[in-house]
């Protein structure tokens, strides 16, 4: 049966509908300057969708195929390309010629037929550490990736069997100072384990260190945070449970019953060392950044209070010297993106700035209504003085809505800041998709320079830049 994907509840027609293709564009077509000083790689991760999934899906989209894409700078020029990860999975759907796999994390809904095979689609995340370049689905092992021409190596990526856990997340962090990666798989033991294993590799590529303990409860932890001196995995409130999963629904369910719990591990510590801090019921899924001063730790995130309820920066901060298993929480931004990143180079460290998305509903706004509703997309970046609150902004025109954005710094030893933000921006006016370039130091100035795609990508799901002193570039041309 041919594919259709009418009526399908996750895809009215517009900028998310399934793309599908594969695509090379040599020399892109730029408005404006490409800066001399912008040399690199800037990936993206995409969940596409080849064939239709079940129409009680999970409406976020991230049980799409993974789909990378890659702008490669190098003179001013602006190089495009765009693959498939060729998972297990979609090599088989794509034998079958219809989906096999079924809703998100649930393989009670999976076809038969597919008992036992890598259910990873590499949908989520994209780093560059070790000499591999993995794409990552936390509910498996990563698959890598040839960095240059996006072309499938191997899944089931396990640092030569000494990263025993079944999962890791889509969020590592790797240290800016030692260059040490810190990643972590949770229901490591298996579907619906309490287990997190937690690993440091180091910039070889090898595993150096192993923490195994468990989880309070079996919730999401999709992303955590570092300092020099901690790691910490925050435990929020979706869940879910055997019967969930055998009545046929996605994995994850709000449960606003649930404290949020913080695994606080020592670096320098083992697994009897970890603290586990409590707070109300928040739903979050992202971290910007966190770090040791004294013996408190603080930590900086996009989060809300309920499943539906705006997002807002809030800093979160950890007293190891009181019993109290509380942590503290307090107001830093109301930019209300759940997506920010920082400049990368501060990781871990006292860091100032944070770089978000906003949906100013104040501005004027030209998108055509979807199904005769309003669109109300991210129409700003806003970069953010996490101690002082100070803000300045990029904001997008009145027919735009940007992605995650990407902190590219100008040079390898500059100050924290001085640099370019790199994000997509979906343009409805004509249904293409664009990349900004914006001055980070000139928000208000409006990008310097936009690289035009004749062509549109769904929306993404996380971004990566490795400027060349991380990844050098190979040749004069996309390869
Ligand atoms: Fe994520």
């Amino acid at each position: 049966m041919a594919v259709d994907f009418r009526k399908h509840p996750m895809f009215p027609p517009g900028f998310n509908a399934p793309t599908r293709f594969e695509a090379d564009v040599y020399d892109c077509e730029v408005w404006g300057k490409i800066p001399a000083d912008l040399e690199g790689h800037f990936y993206r991760m995409q969940c596409d969708f080849v064939y239709r999934p079940p129409n009680n899906e999970w409406p976020t989209g991230f049980n799409g195929d993974g789909h990378v894409s890659l702008f490669r700078f190098q003179h001013g020029s602006v190089d495009f390309r765009s693959r498939f990860v060729k998972t297990a999975r979609l090599e088989k759907e794509k034998e079958a010629r219809k989906r096999l796999w079924g809703v998100y994390r649930n393989p009670y809904t999976d076809d038969p037929s597919v008992a036992g095979i890598d259910r990873s689609a590499a949908n989520t995340h994209i780093y560059w550490h070790g000499g591999h370049m993995l794409t990552y689905k936390e509910d498996t092992l990563p698959y890598e990736i040839d960095p240059y021409s996006l072309e499938t190596i191997s899944g089931s990526f396990n640092y030569n069997g000494k990263f025993q856990s079944k999962t890791c997340s889509a969020h590592p962090k790797i240290d800016p100072v030692n260059g040490h990666m810190i990643a972590y798989g949770y229901q490591a033991t298996g579907l619906m384990s309490d287990d997190v294993f937690v690993y440091d590799i180091n910039p070889q590529g090898e595993v150096v260190k192993e923490w195994r303990f468990k989880a309070p409860y079996v919730g999401i932890m999709h992303d955590c945070a570092i300092t020099q001196k901690h790691i910490l995995i925050p435990l929020v409130a979706r869940t879910t449970s055997e019967a969930r999963l055998r009545s046929g629904e996605p994995m994850w369910d709000w449960d606003g019953s649930k404290e949020t719990m913080v695994a606080v591990i020592p670096r320098d510590g083992e697994a009897k060392d970890i603290r586990w801090f409590r707070g109300p019921a928040r739903n979050t899924l992202h971290f910007l950044n966190a770090t040791d001063r004294g013996n408190k730790i603080t930590m900086e995130l996009p989060v809300s209070d309920g499943e539906r309820t705006p997002s807002h920066i809030s800093r979160w901060s950890f007293n190891l010297n009181s019993k109290k298993d509380q942590f503290d929480e307090e107001l830093v931004s109301v930019a209300n993106s759940p997506l920010a990143r920082m400049d990368d180079r501060f990781l871990s460290l006292d860091y100032k700035y944070c770089f978000v998305g906003n949906s100013n509903t104040d501005r004027p706004n030209k998108i055509p209504s979807a199904n005769g509703q309003p669109v109300r997309a991210t129409n700003e970046y806003l970069k953010v003085d996490v101690h002082t609150g100070k803000t300045s902004t990029f904001f997008v025109g009145d027919t735009h809505g940007l992605q995650e954005c990407m902190f590219a710094p100008r040079s390898k030893n500059g100050a924290e800041g001085d640099g370019y933000l790199l994000g997509i921006a979906n343009n409805y006016a004509d249904m293409t998709s664009e990349l900004h370039i914006v001055d980070a130091m000139q928000m208000e100035a409006g990008a310097v320079a936009v690289v035009k795609l004749p062509f549109r990508l769904r929306g993404g799901t996380h971004t990566n830049w490795f400027p060349t002193w991380q990844l050098p570039l190979r040749g004069s041309k996309i390869v």
